[in-house]
């Protein structure tokens, strides 16, 4: 079962609280870390979330940094993923693109976490940083026409990001949202969506329960 959560509303959560905004994405990490817990003990082999998106970028600078320093502590939490047997993947454009703007720092968060938690069998994580599906497609295209191969839907499924990503089963999106995003557009095709009025900081079990039975 691969799911993957669109985690929107922290700015919501907080203004609601009368906090900043930055405080609503700090309870959005801490409830990241809180579901993994939940979801190594449901059926999920895969779940995927949208942490950064391309379009991300021109948020004000200091809410970035915020967030930014948000996934550097989520890829830091590995005693935590290694006692529940989690392995870590990230998802998103390449470092060595000469558009993508993700820190050294971040960088080597990223490439410890996936180095730390390969040995590791149970729930694979992938964090999407830096991502956005239309810039995947691209460059799958873009990668297929270079390897001088024909477009066609198994070429590009190879040529993804992450091609051994599975279908995802089901996709969530928080915080009242009845949209789509920019977010695993190929391998979401034929995914049932839980659409919740929840805001992320406040998505539990019972909440991913809900999700799990549009698909079981
Ligand atoms: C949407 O909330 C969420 C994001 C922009 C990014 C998601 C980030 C987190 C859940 C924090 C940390 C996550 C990781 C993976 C370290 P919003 O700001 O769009 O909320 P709003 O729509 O209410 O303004």
């Amino acid at each position: 079962m691969h799911v993957a959560c669109i985690m929107d509303g922290n700015g919501r959560w907080a203004g609601r609280r009368g906090l900043p905004r930055t405080d609503g994405h700090t309870e959005g990490e801490e409830n990241l870390a809180r579901l993994v817990r939940v979801a190594v003990t449901r059926d999920i082999g895969w779940l995927t979330v949208f942490g950064f998106s391309t379009e991300n970028w021109v948020r004000p600078r200091a809410e970035v940094r915020h967030i930014l320093g948000l996934h550097h502590r989520l890829f830091g939490r590995l005693d935590e993923l290694n006692e529940l047997n989690v392995r870590v993947q990230w998802i998103g454009r390449p470092f060595d693109d000469p558009q993508a703007r993700t820190p050294k720092y971040i960088q080597r968060a990223i490439r410890r976490a996936i180095a730390d938690t390969a040995q590791n069998t149970g729930m694979l994580l992938t964090v999407a940083f830096d991502y956005g599906a239309r810039q995947e497609l691209i460059d799958a295209v873009r990668r297929v026409r270079g390897d001088g191969l024909d477009v066609t839907p198994a070429a590009i499924a190879e040529h993804l990001y992450l091609p051994e990503l599975p279908p995802v089963d089901v996709l969530v999106r928080t915080s009242g949202e009845l949209r789509v995003s920019n977010f695993l557009l190929w391998q979401s095709a034929g995914a049932a969506i839980h659409f919740t009025d929840t805001t992320w900081p406040d998505f539990d079990g019972a909440e991913l329960d809900a999700a799990l039975a549009l698909v079981t």
